[in-house]
């Protein structure tokens, strides 16, 4: 892999597509206003793209007034219009509960089936997927037709397997088409999928399938990524190995999917196979390609997904079948402004919650053909998706920052050699995207004629709920603009939980947080309901917390801050830092450790760990690479510290409290701004600390 800019970052990412909005079902415009020159100032990009979509735009605000005022008329007559039912819900039971008691429910009794609203009710000749592999040339398109019959085979192999409805089945594959149909076919027979992003180590692995109390896993013997050959099967060697020695008989069976296999394969098992394994292409090519897909209540669980919080385990957040459904199906419909016969690229990786929505279900359940991606923006050169985007004439491409930022690097020669003229709509997700690396998509990408969508939500809200809308509300660099209909957005002061008031210039600054729940809400943290109130209803009565500070300016534009508790975002994956200084306490010569986020011009953060070594113990580059080590075996390698500064204590209160706050404001170079640092034990170990930290 050539990298010339000299940075590795992790690359869930590729690109990503849409649909148009229920509601009025006005139709969508989604070109921007032609902006001449590649100087004109972001204030200029606004107001010449506010002017063109002034009528939208106070359509956007009468829609979203009502879906606030109403939401139950609203996200009712859409679940109609936009979802297929076995069995309606009730009018008068659109919504239950409250984000008081969270016992939030919607469409409850209605019911349904994900993957049929996701595959049959669509034209079985269009196409589902277009798969492109690691190398460009590893392509593979799959009609919806074609969709509904393995993912029923897959289906059946599950049952045949023993999984019934209600069981989880663990997922730990590359970017492959058998990984989104494994999850379909979960849906399809009820069985409640968790996919385990495959860059997390075995231990990460293992301690996820324990705490799901999973009987099934299915992998797949290797990825591929960037021409190298990820080892995906030794890995759950591995975890099988750690969760045996936990719970012996708690897994059943591991299904492995070969990467090499064709219908007249020999019997050559291309990997080490143990006891539970079984080969999935060939118990799936003994299925019937029929499986009648399970009715479901709306308040089945779907999936759940692992995130990271500030503390302790990940939790598995919790989305349902006919919430989660709805809203992924409305916000791709709308923020990427979804036409038939659109090519969606969201080149995110279904380990995360962008792939889950927006690879899988948003696109599906819309009908629009779905394109999975399993290589990396860089390979083999750094012309890659534009390459993409021209082959299969994408219209939507959805990225992350962190990928905008690294081919921004490279210039502007590549994008030069492509056809572009397809993009209607380029997104971004995952963390705050920086004006600059913004105007570059917009003109460079885009040739300022293509629709940015900021898009700002979490794993747990289940889609976007702030983002401009293609054709309806003005774009603004740097910012994700205005909530989606059905998300009433709050800006509250931390210090006493009240809504904050403008100030002289209409700016408000505090926490983000949402007053009334909406369909896609998490609704709960699997066997752990009181840390799901905990995290995200109690620090704020009658609030969906979201974890982030916010400034909101006098239009009502929201730019995000950063997170306000313990987590980082590195190349727009979530970390606990709790999780990276857990694992490099298990290292025999750490006392302590202290993780915090540091600014880095590709990634957006980097993780820097401060460790204080136990007596016998001293600094040396082998014990670093041993911390470093430790963390990708305990984690993943995409958690690996960007830096370790080995400290002889570290900054802690009287009380044996680490002040974070002040390793944050040293490695942000921020140290005249350290404030009130006499509470610490030992003051003068500050000073102590920025010498080491300007000395590396
Ligand atoms: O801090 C926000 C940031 O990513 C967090 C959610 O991470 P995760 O659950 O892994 O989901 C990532 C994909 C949605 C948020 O709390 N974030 C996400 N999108 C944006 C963002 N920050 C600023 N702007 C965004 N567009």
């Amino acid at each position: 892999m050539k990298l010339r800019v000299g940075v590795i970052i992790s690359l869930q990412w590729l690109v990503s597509t849409t649909i148009v909005t229920g509601g009025e079902g006005f139709a969508l415009s989604t070109s921007s206003p032609v902006v001449t020159s590649r100087q004109t100032t972001s204030h200029e990009i606004e107001s010449v793209y506010a002017a063109k979509t002034i009528s939208s735009f106070d359509k956007y605000k009468k829609i979203h007034a009502e879906s606030i005022k109403d939401p139950e008329k609203y996200w009712g007559d859409l679940a109609k219009t936009e979802l297929d039912w076995i069995t309606p819900f009730d009018d008068d039971k659109i919504l239950q509960g409250d984000l008081i008691k969270g016992d939030v429910r919607w469409f409850a009794g209605g019911k349904l089936n994900a993957c049929y609203n996701a595959l049959d009710r669509h034209n079985p000749d269009d196409l589902a997927v277009i798969f492109e592999g690691d190398e460009p040339d590893d392509i593979r398109k799959i009609t919806y037709g074609e969709m509904v019959d393995k993912v029923s085979s897959i289906s059946n192999a599950l049952k045949a397997k023993g999984v019934k409805k209600g069981d989880v089945v663990t997922i730990y594959m590359p970017m492959i088409p058998e990984l989104a149909m494994t999850m379909l076919a979960c849906a399809r027979i009820g069985a409640v999928h968790s996919v385990v992003f495959a860059g997390f180590s075995a231990e990460a692995l293992a301690s996820r399938v324990l705490a799901a109390s999973c009987e099934v896993v299915v992998t797949a013997d290797h990825g591929l990524r960037g021409g190298r050959k990820l080892d995906l099967k030794s890995i759950v060697n591995s975890a099988m190995d750690i969760v045996e020695s936990t719970n012996k008989d708690l897994v059943k069976n591991v299904l492995v999917w070969e990467r090499d296999y064709k219908d007249d394969s020999t019997e050559e098992v291309p990997y080490e196979m143990k006891e539970k394994d079984v080969r999935m292409d060939f118990l799936v090519a003994d299925q019937r390609p029929f499986c009648a897909p399970e009715p479901m209540d709306a308040e089945d669980t779907l999936f759940i997904l692992y995130t990271s919080g500030s503390t302790g385990q990940p939790k598995g957040v919790v989305h349902t079948t006919g919430g989660y459904s709805l809203y992924a199906a409305q916000t791709t419909k709308n923020t990427f402004d979804l036409a038939p016969g659109d090519v969606f690229a969201c080149v995110a990786d279904c380990g995360w919650i962008t792939g889950h929505t927006y690879v899988v279900y948003g696109s599906l359940l819309n009908g629009c053909t779905t394109f999975m991606f399993e290589s990396t923006p860089v390979y083999p050169d750094e012309g890659r998706y534009w390459d993409m985007i021209e082959r299969h004439k994408i219209t939507q491409f959805y990225t992350a920052p962190t990928a905008i930022r690294l081919l921004m690097k490279y210039g502007n020669k590549a994008l030069a050699k492509y056809d572009l003229s397809s993009l209607k709509v380029l997104g971004s997700v995952g963390e705050p995207i920086n004006p600059e690396a913004w105007r570059w998509y917009y003109e460079e990408v885009g040739k300022s004629e293509v629709t940015v969508v900021d898009t700002y939500w979490q794993t747990e809200t289940g889609g976007h709920i702030v983002t401009n809308l293609p054709g309806i509300t003005p774009m603004k660099p740097g910012s994700c603009t205005y909530p989606c209909y059905g998300i009433d957005t709050v800006v509250l002061d931390p210090t006493n939980g009240n809504i904050v008031e403008p100030d002289e210039n209409g700016c408000v600054e505090g926490v983000l947080a949402i007053r009334q729940p909406w369909p896609g809400i998490a609704r709960t943290c699997l066997g752990d309901h009181s840390r799901y109130l905990t995290v995200y209803l109690k620090p704020y009565k009658g609030y969906y917390f979201t974890g982030d500070s916010v400034r909101r300016d006098a239009e009502g534009n929201h730019f995000i801050t950063g997170r306000v508790d313990d987590v980082i975002n590195v190349s727009g994956h979530r970390i606990g830092t709790a999780e990276v200084e857990s694992a490099l306490v298990l290292h025999p010569a750490v006392a302590q450790a202290a993780v915090v986020g540091k600014p880095h011009d590709i990634k957006g953060q980097g993780i820097c760990a401060f460790c204080m070594l136990k007596n016998g113990y001293e600094e040396s580059p082998e014990l670093i690479q041993e911390l470093r080590l430790k963390v990708r075996t305990e984690v993943g390698a995409f958690c690996t510290p960007d830096m370790i500064v080995i400290a002889p204590t570290l900054p802690m209160t009287r009380s044996g409290k680490i002040m974070r706050r002040i390793l944050r404001k040293i490695v942000c170079g921020e140290t005249d701004t350290l404030g009130d640092t006499s509470t610490l034990a030992d003051p003068a170990i500050v000073d102590t600390i920025i010498e080491k930290v300007e000395s590396l």
